[in-house]
């Protein structure tokens, strides 16, 4: 079904100067564009009131669904500027498609991937000039979501619901980006359990997790690295991101779906190994083979990917009494050599042999 986000256009865009001084330096999450859309839904109308109108904040009743019982879902992807001006989004279908998938785990409304697509490649038209230039690593990061914006206290699946995407101008998600994070590993805090919410993009996942990065903080590292809730052995994903392993033989090494997230980076780099000489393997980690592999050279790099993150080395991890490094504790060949690849492509630097790139400008 075809689905029209039509443009209301703000009358207080930012001005030209202010949005190239934000440009200049846009960090992370810090700055909006202009323009956000939106539509809302309610079980007789469906899905109506598409638009992409200017960014404005909310007005909610403090009885709204969304507020108590976290009924939320999100996505993330990034809009990214090519050498001739042109304007290109990563595999989007692939987020339509885990929105979906987030929205069902949530019991929120299917949103039609036509829309969804619609919805991301409106604001980045009705935004074109927030996309940063090329020649860097910056994008325009995009942010979809859907919560329940029903006023009832009662335990059901909301009545109101309302979808949105809002933009922002992104540099690296982590200040030590190349350099590489050491990840805490944590025996206190379990992400997910078979059954529950890990595969699904909802905030409850995030805000849950912020506790385990207070945790990873205070040991002195980046972000965490998760095991699982059944029996506290089996590598799951980091805070924000999912993780890969490179072997002395050639694997690479990734913990399979179930209880994790099913990453849009995951999924490629997946699909480029092959381009890298290497097998790609999906399985359970065990954190045993961890230790003992970065400790004999048997793993020899490791990787954490995410749409935010792109590609980040780990270069050390960290636990209840214990550390160790990965290879040398900087960051490994392949892993560069993979972040290289990734970027090439979506940044159009080398050919779109795998049609992964969905022009919008
Ligand atoms: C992403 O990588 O897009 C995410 O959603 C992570 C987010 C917490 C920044």
């Amino acid at each position: 079904m075809n689905v029209d986000f039509p443009l209301r256009q703000t009358d207080r865009a930012t001005s030209p100067a202010d949005r190239a001084k934000i440009l200049s330096d846009p960090g992370f999450g810090r700055y909006f564009t202009d323009h956000m859309a939106s539509a809302r839904w309610t079980p007789d109308a469906g899905w109506h009131d598409h638009r992409v109108a200017a960014l404005r904040p909310y007005s909610l009743h403090p009885g709204t669904a969304v507020l108590h019982y976290a009924q939320e879902i999100f996505e993330g992807l990034k809009a990214y500027r090519h050498a001739d001006g042109s304007v290109w989004l990563f595999r989007p279908e692939l987020n339509a498609r885990r929105f979906r998938d987030s929205a069902r785990r949530l019991a929120l409304p299917d949103l039609d991937e036509h829309a969804f697509l619609a919805s991301v490649e409106a604001v980045v038209r009705a935004d074109e000039p927030w996309v940063p230039d090329h020649g860097g690593e910056e994008s325009l990061y995009l942010r979809p979501y859907m919560f329940a914006s029903e006023a009832f206290l009662g335990m059901r699946p909301a009545e109101e619901v309302v979808y949105a995407v809002i933009a922002s101008p992104a540099g690296p998600y982590f200040a030590s980006g190349v350099i590489g994070v050491t990840l805490w590993i944590s025996t206190v805090y379990t992400r997910a359990a078979v059954g529950g919410t890990g595969p699904a993009k909802c905030g409850g996942n995030y805000a849950g997790s912020l506790a385990a990065q207070i945790e990873a903080r205070e040991h002195g590292c980046d972000q965490v690295m998760y095991l699982d809730g059944a029996e506290v052995r089996w590598l799951e994903e980091s805070g924000t991101m999912n993780v890969f392993l490179v072997t002395a033989d050639g694997e690479l090494v990734t913990p399979m779906l179930g209880t994790i997230l099913e990453g849009v980076t995951r999924a490629s780099v997946l699909e480029l190994a092959t381009d890298h000489g290497l097998r790609a393997i999906e399985r359970q980690i065990g954190l045993d083979e961890l230790r003992d592999g970065c400790r004999s050279g048997g793993i020899t790099e490791a990787f954490a990917v995410g749409t935010a993150a792109v590609i980040t080395p780990i270069v050390g991890f960290k636990g209840d009494g214990y550390e160790f490094a990965v290879g040398d504790n900087r960051p490994g060949k392949t892993t560069l050599a993979v972040r290289e690849h990734i970027l090439d492509i979506q940044y159009g630097r080398v050919p779109d042999k795998r049609g992964w790139l969905r022009r919008v400008v």
